[in-house]
């Protein structure tokens, strides 16, 4: 047990989680469709010992200054962590849990989800057919690009780069590129996938899969430049952080012909602005950041995060730790 401590709970999470981190701690759960305001969540916090957040709060100094030096444990229900000062975390000996692994293969079935429904104009298609313009079989219409034996290039070779990986191989036989800053030896003895520069995976790929972290790196690698780089049959998928890439440049890129096609699971901002040009093209197909969002991905990102609440108020080390 965790004695009660006193923890805010950011949104509602499935109950996997959260039934027992009610049941354990004096817990004050934001239960409204919308993320507290700024301001709510900096007065919400006050006091608490433990926060578990999503990737809609950014967890910064000014938050760890507002709930005050007894706050031992920040549990994010995500893998990644962009939203929180890991540095900052650290330097206060908060310790901060993540939720990796179980969401894995359905991040990598969305991504992949969305390269197809990207290539195969499957979402255009729809509309289509929904504004009553089939009128008979075209031989010309609705031309896409293949997918058997082509080349897929993959940024950031983690645990979804792999999945991703595994799904173009082994279903598709598609020839696998990586850029990353490691070696992986597992995707070069499971898929054959070869490590490269990131001018020859652009130039090289058919379809470009983004993997990776947001950092300073990171952060607008696709933009004008690297979309100048690729194939004009190119199929860009983000299943990553939005901020990775430039979203005017990539609108560019598709408005132009530059690229064939986009599946993007995020964008800058999120959500996206209704008046952002790219909900316009035919081209972008845009999900809203539900990668995750399956049963068994959402529990066990409950399980852990709870897990990781819970070990963390208790001064035990956190299942999943990042720092
Ligand atoms: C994550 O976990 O980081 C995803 O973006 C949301 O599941």
């Amino acid at each position: 047990m965790s004695d009660g401590s006193k923890v805010f709970v950011t949104r509602e999470i499935p109950a996997a989680g959260l039934d027992r981190v009610v049941a354990e701690c004096d817990a004050d759960v934001w239960r409204e469709p919308l993320p507290p305001s700024r301001e709510e969540l900096l007065k919400r916090i006050v006091g608490c010992e433990g926060v578990l957040s999503l990737l809609t709060e950014k967890v910064d100094a000014e938050f760890m200054d507002a709930v005050g030096p007894q706050l031992k444990v920040i549990s994010n229900f995500a893998v990644g962590y962009n939203n929180i000062d890991i540095a900052e975390a650290t330097k206060r000996g908060i310790r901060v849990g993540n939720t990796p692994d179980v969401l894995t293969d359905a991040t990598a079935d969305m991504a992949f989800s969305l390269l197809i429904s990207a290539a195969r104009r499957i979402v255009e298609c729809q509309e289509y057919v929904r504004a009553a313009k089939w009128k008979t079989w075209e031989p010309l219409g609705h031309i896409g690009v293949d997918l058997i034996g082509r080349t897929i290039g993959i940024v950031g070779m983690g645990r979804i780069g792999m999945a991703m990986a595994k799904r173009c191989y082994g279903g598709w036989g598609m020839q696998v590129l990586y850029h990353d800053n490691y070696q992986n030896k597992n995707a070069e003895s499971e898929f054959g996938a070869r490590q490269v520069d990131f001018d020859t995976l652009l130039a090289e790929s058919d379809f470009v899969s983004v993997h990776t972290d947001l950092n300073e790196t990171t952060q607008g690698m696709f933009n004008a430049a690297t979309f100048g780089k690729m194939k004009p049959t190119a199929v860009f998928i983000n299943s990553a952080r939005g901020p990775i890439h430039n979203h005017a440049d990539l609108y560019a890129a598709l408005e132009s012909g530059q690229i064939f096609a986009a599946g993007l699971d995020v964008t800058d901002p999120e959500p996206i602005l209704m008046d952002d040009p790219l909900l316009k093209l035919p081209n972008c197909v845009i999900i809203p950041h539900a990668a995750s969002a399956t049963i068994s991905s959402r529990d066990g990102m409950a399980e852990i995060a709870a897990d990781n609440l819970l070990a963390g108020l208790k001064g035990e080390s956190l299942r999943c730790a990042v720092n």
